[in-house]
């Protein structure tokens, strides 16, 4: 009896995965740029941990130029990464190299079962295409400050992220201007499709146009593994607030936001991986750091760090 109980724990475990109600998301720093290395080396928009924190999940910082020792142990700690939206490079900044040892460790986990999500946002999103390929495929697009609805692509139902949507968010998503466009680099559908390392790897599951009419791939998901990437940002309807932008703050694009929100925390609850004591897991929290609240017209909200103080 207590043998066939263990059983059954087992294989509901083993079919329905880990569930953590308590995941903790990273989301990884990059460079400033010279206008703004006074405050710190690299920052991370505040917007970014208010997310993954409005769908029931805490967040940590990732710090960037760290050795192995450093990505490995923090890999271990947390239930997720999110390389979040920027302008450093792709390939070479720092923010690259550090994303691609946690893209190798979230690909070598899943393989073993291990169910580990990464979400990538704008530049992330670009960013897990180089991830992908060792390439870079931008090309040039003109999207800052746009508001799209998505065209969802074929097969888009069968997939995790969108094939289960509520009828309103389907609704919204298809029909109303919720998608928030930053982005005045992309990829095409043809480049993407002509891409053996993307195509094994990540299927499209929406595209837009830009102002110019020219096709950007706007969401993918990993064919075999928990990764997904929007070019749109889900994070600003809820936290952006810059006057001088055209972003969309309504009920619509906020349910959208928080959808999409749920998803990523309730991925990051499918693994286990946790700090190894109470205490280490309170000094890694986004709490332990004060932002920057940039009074300016951007209203950002912002953290800074600097190499050397970590
Ligand atoms: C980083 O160092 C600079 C120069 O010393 C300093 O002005 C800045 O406040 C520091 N930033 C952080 C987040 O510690
Ligand atoms: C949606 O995408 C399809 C496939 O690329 C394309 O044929 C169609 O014109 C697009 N629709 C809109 C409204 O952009
Ligand atoms: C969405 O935004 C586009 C571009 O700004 C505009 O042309 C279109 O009318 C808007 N659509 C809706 C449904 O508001």
């Amino acid at each position: 009896m207590i043998l066939q109980y263990a059983v059954l724990v087992c294989l509901i475990c083993c079919t329905w995965g880990y569930h953590n109600d308590r995941p903790i998301i990273g989301v990884l720093a990059q460079e400033t740029d010279s206008e703004s290395k006074h405050y710190g080396d690299t920052f991370i928009p505040a917007a970014y941990f208010k997310y993954v924190e409005m769908g029931g999940a805490r967040a940590v910082p990732i710090f960037v130029k760290k050795g192995q020792a450093y990505y490995d142990h923090i890999f271990s700690s947390i239930n997720g990464v999110l390389f979040p939206g920027g302008g450093v490079n792709i390939l070479t900044s720092e923010y690259a190299k550090a994303a691609q040892i946690l893209y190798r460790s979230a690909i070598k986990a899943n393989q073993n079962g291990d169910y580990f999500p990464l979400w990538g946002t704008c530049l992330g999103f670009q960013l897990l295409t180089a991830l992908a390929t060792g390439k870079d495929l931008m090309t040039e697009f003109d999207a800052e400050n746009l508001m799209l609805p998505l065209n969802f692509s074929d097969g888009y139902k069968d997939s995790r992220l969108y094939g289960n949507l509520p009828d309103d968010v389907f609704h919204y998503l298809s029909k109303e201007n919720v998608t928030t466009n930053y982005h005045h680099y992309g990829i095409t559908p043809t480049d993407f499709q002509f891409s053996v390392d993307l195509t094994k790897y990540f299927r499209i599951l929406s595209t837009n146009v830009d102002r110019n009419g020219k096709e950007f791939v706007s969401t993918i998901e990993g064919i075999n593994y928990p990764i997904y990437g929007t070019q749109w940002h889900p994070e600003k309807p809820n936290f952006i607030w810059n006057i001088q932008d055209n972003i969309n703050h309504g009920p619509d694009a906020i349910r959208v936001a928080q959808y999409a929100a749920n998803f990523l925390v309730g991925e990051a609850r499918k693994n286990g991986h946790r700090f190894d004591t109470i205490q280490e897991e309170i000094d890694a929290l986004i709490e332990n750091y004060s932002p920057v609240y940039h009074r300016d017209s951007t209203f950002a909200d912002r953290y800074y760090f600097n190499y050397t103080s970590l």
